[in-house]
């Protein structure tokens, strides 16, 4: 039967990311900048979990003092953020049921339930688990804007009574009479993080599910182990995604199931997942775009079925599969695309060094196999549509793959870097800005205990601990050189008041480096929200200055932007209701920042992890989630001179002038990237209400749309001006909304809401792969030339084209 057997805890110790020579610099209490020069990051090698000498697994969450709050809870003074199962009465003992008492530790106090509440920003929680094995009977329901968050260092396992009942030992979204009970599309920033599921003890030929995670933007599970049967016949499924807008998954590992994972979600960035025994390592059952970063699958019948609905009616629009292999595998990829398959481009399929070592098929169609497996590396292959330069070109076949610039790379594959935990960093090294005098009450200004506070952790070496809250500030927040900074549950940063309103004159309410000395040591951020407050249409929520030494690089994971929408913001549906009667003047209330991020000319080497600049289309704490209009000007800036950007698992939603723009910068990994239009647009056009400005290179749509229609003057999805070497491993680019209404993309693809999407500039070269988008007439434009348009690439909902190359 299965191999639970011989399973110890040794094999349980994923990957996990840097264990780190970094942490024995700063534990040195070394003020030596030198030092930590040299710590570039390292990637994802394995590596054994720190037992301290009196063998214990302690870790540095689980034991700091928390003092989180949540500054607009009802009960803000009683309201618990962190949640430690233990304390709620689980045991971990393994022979405990310790279902309710989990339950419990996610419920208590006032919270956001599935079936009584869409969404809710008041109410975040920790729910930690301490290294233990704890024994379910059923789902662990959980909850809006959670974090479950096991023991890194000695991961805790959930593992499923023989009679288990429900979808999942958690149940991220759980069915109702009418379907699932959040709406998987408005299911933001939650994680799981550092938990075995283990449903080997349920009976093989019974269904049995570890995680069940329909989820959207800001959502990510990080470094979990998925255990199931692997008996002939079994009926055990990993990991069940089947709708949702989402998101990133990272470090991931399974073992056996017929179905290691069902993927079904609009798209994903995934990195790093590894599929061990299974029939189906991953079944894909629907998509826009899909992108597999570093996926290894070994010993499985089928790698990746995306053959669901068969050749006449395909359910996946696009999957891109890079630096990744199939080991002893039957077939690598099963696909229902032929040169006659519907809709027309359907199943388009990217691989980008993908090697095959005893793979009988690497490709298999409905009639056979497509490309041969055996032992190679396939340095490019791809069928869809191609436009190199024009298309569009029906092709099926080997490609030439992007040319990779070095310094994005590391041994031959796109460098990759998962959210530092800290794992090994004692608690002696953490500083909580709570206790360093921040308030986070969302009433006090914070603004001189944050500075204090982070300037005196990068002269020391220390990692700024923000408790959950909202830290106001009326002046820029300095994250200096050389800091690290995690945030507990999202905390957010909330810039407010006249230093960031006034107009010609913006601010940023975050600066990473300092504008006038930009070089110096790397920046580690994660976890957090940078917010306003009330009128601020001169606020950069994040500016980055900072110059990351030569062969070092800075990172941001889980760091999101958000600009109205929420309790405490001033800017909800009773402020800013959505306008689509709007008729001239706008409400200068709801004008909210004028860019989301701005990585300026001095500015090098960040890694971007699972990232999302929002501004908010609607209220998340309102019951009925009603629609707002909330201004803000710009989305994700890189105007790099030096570049080297990764940006995985990122996306920029709703700003008016574009999503994102890269201008003057060279050597960008993007994938996959994500954006929508504002829903008001083009009432008013993108060009209220911040006029485009020559000195931040916007774009000058009154000249660009002479002779086109209205919906010309639409935000860019992507704008890249005289930039090198940016290649983009899938983008969704989407625009539903006309004035509020739905009718331009209801049908998908048969109308327009916007003319143009997608804009290359100037002396630039940008290669994509799976550019989709939705209700725009225009796919991609070059030099102002239209290149592509949506009906002759035509998929599930968006229009694609597997392989487009500009130079
Ligand atoms: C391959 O997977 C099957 C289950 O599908 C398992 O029984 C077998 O032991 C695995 N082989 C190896 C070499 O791991
Ligand atoms: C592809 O991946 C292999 C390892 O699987 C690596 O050695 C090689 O250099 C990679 N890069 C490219 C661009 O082919
Ligand atoms: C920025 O750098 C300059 C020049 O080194 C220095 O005078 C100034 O204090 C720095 N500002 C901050 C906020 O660290
Ligand atoms: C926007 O839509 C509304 C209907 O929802 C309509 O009354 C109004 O005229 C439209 N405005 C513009 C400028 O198209
Ligand atoms: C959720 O929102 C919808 C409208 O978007 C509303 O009809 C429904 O009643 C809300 N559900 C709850 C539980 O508030």
């Amino acid at each position: 039967m299965a191999a639970t057997a011989g399973f110890v805890v040794a094999e349980l110790i994923p990957p996990w990311p840097p264990r780190s020579n970094s942490a024995l610099a700063f534990n040195a209490h070394s003020k030596s900048t030198e030092k930590l020069a040299l710590l570039a990051p390292v990637e994802n090698k394995p590596a054994i979990a720190s037992r301290r000498v009196d063998g214990s697994v302690s870790y540095w969450l689980e034991n700091i003092k928390h003092q989180g709050i949540s500054a607009f809870h009802p009960d803000k003074n009683s309201y618990q953020v962190f949640r430690n199962v233990k304390d709620f009465g689980a045991r971990g003992d393994g022979v405990t049921d310790d279902t309710d008492a989990i339950n419990n530790a996610i419920s208590s106090g006032g919270r956001c339930a599935p079936g009584t509440c869409n969404s809710s920003t008041t109410s975040p929680a920790i729910v930690y688990f301490p290294a233990g094995t704890y024994l379910i009977s059923s789902s662990i329901i959980d909850y809006y804007y959670t974090q479950i968050i096991g023991n890194p260092n000695s991961l805790p396992i959930l593992k499923a009574k023989p009679d288990f009942k429900g979808v999942g030992l958690i149940d991220g979204d759980p069915y109702g009479t009418n379907g699932l009970q959040y709406r998987a599309t408005d299911i933001f920033y939650r994680q799981i993080r550092n938990l075995v599921f283990d449903v080997t003890d349920i009976p093989a030929q019974n269904e049995a599910t570890g995680l069940h995670w329909p989820t959207s933007q800001a959502t990510s599970i990080q470094n979990c182990i998925f255990k199931m049967s692997e008996a002939v016949g079994n009926n055990h499924l990993g990991l069940f995604v089947e709708s949702g807008s989402g998101g990133v998954m990272t470090d991931l590992t399974f073992y056996g199931g017929a179905k290691g994972a069902i993927f079904g979600n609009q798209q994903f960035t995934v990195r790093n997942l590894k599929f061990h025994n299974a029939v189906t390592a991953i079944e894909q059952s629907w998509d826009w775009g899909w992108t597999y970063i570093g996926l290894e699958i070994f010993n499985c019948t089928t790698g990746i079925n995306m053959a669901t609905g068969g050749s006449s009616a395909q359910t996946v629009g696009s999957v891109t599969i890079l630096d990744s292999s199939f080991t002893d595998t039957d077939v690598a990829i099963y696909t229902a695309s032929t040169t006659t398959s519907s809709p027309r481009t359907s199943g388009s399929l990217i691989l980008d060094n993908v090697s095959v070592k005893n793979v009988h098929d690497a490709i298999r169609g409905p009639s056979g196999p497509i490309l041969a497996g055996g032992e190679k590396t396939i340095a490019g292959w791809g069928q869809g549509h191609e436009y190199n330069p024009d298309g569009p070109t029906l092709f099926s076949g080997p490609i030439t793959p992007f040319v990779r610039p070095s310094t994005l790379s590391s041994n031959g594959k796109f460098m990759s870097w998962s959210k530092p935990q800290y794992t090994d960093v004692p608690l002696s090294m953490f500083i909580s800005v709570r206790a360093a005098g921040a308030k986070g009450d969302g009433i006090a200004d914070d603004t001189a205990a944050l500075n204090s506070v982070l300037s005196l952790a990068a002269q020391e070496n220390k990692i700024v601990f923000f408790d959950a809250g909202t830290y106001k500030v009326t002046r820029t927040v300095q994250i200096p050189p050389n800091s690290r900074v995690v945030g507990e549950c999202y905390p957010v940063i909330m810039g407010s008041g006249i230093y960031f309103s006034t107009k010609g004159k913006p601010q940023p309410v975050v600066m990473v480096g300092n504008s006038s000395n930009p070089s110096g040591q790397r920046v580690e951020w994660s976890d957090m929200i940078v917010s306003t407050q009330g009128e601020t249409m001169g606020a950069i929520l994040i500016q980055w200055h900072l110059d990351s030494p030569k062969g070092s690089r800075s990172g941001m994971w889980d760091v999101h932007t958000r600009i109205g929408g929420f309790a405490g913001s001033g800017l909800q549906h009773a402020d800013c209701p959505s306008t689509p009667s709007l008729k001239g003047e706008i409400n200068y209330q709801c004008i909210a920042a004028f860019a989301s991020a701005h990585f300026t000319t001095t500015s090098s080497r960040v890694y971007l992890e699972n990232t999302w600049f929002w501004v908010a289309d609607h209220d998340m704490d309102d019951p009925d989630l009603s629609q707002i209009t909330i201004y803000a000007g710009r989305g994700l800036y890189i105007a790099s001179d030096q570049g080297t950007f990764w940006l995985v698992g990122t996306s920029a939603e709703h700003h008016s002038l574009y999503q994102y723009q890269f201008v003057g910068t060279r050597d960008v990994f993007a994938g996959q990237i994500q954006t929508e239009t504002a829903y008001y647009q083009p009432n008013p056009t993108a060009t209220l209400p911040y006029h485009p400005e020559l000195q931040y290179h916007d774009y000058d749509f009154d000249k660009g749309c002479v002779g086109k229609p209205l919906n010309c003057k639409m935000g860019w999805g992507l704008r890249v001006l005289d930039s090198k070497s940016v290649m983009v491993y899938g983008a969704g680019l989407y625009s539903f909304f006309n004035n509020y209404s739905t009718a331009c993309s209801a049908l998908g693809q048969a109308v327009a809401c916007q003319e143009r999407i997608f804009s290359i500039e100037g002396g630039s070269s940008v290669e994509v792969y799976n550019l989709n988008t939705i209700g725009t007439r225009v796919m991609a434009s070059r030099r102002k030339t239209d290149i592509a348009t949506y009906d002759q690439n035509v998929n599930v909902f968006p229009s694609t084209i597997a392989l487009f190359k500009s130079y």
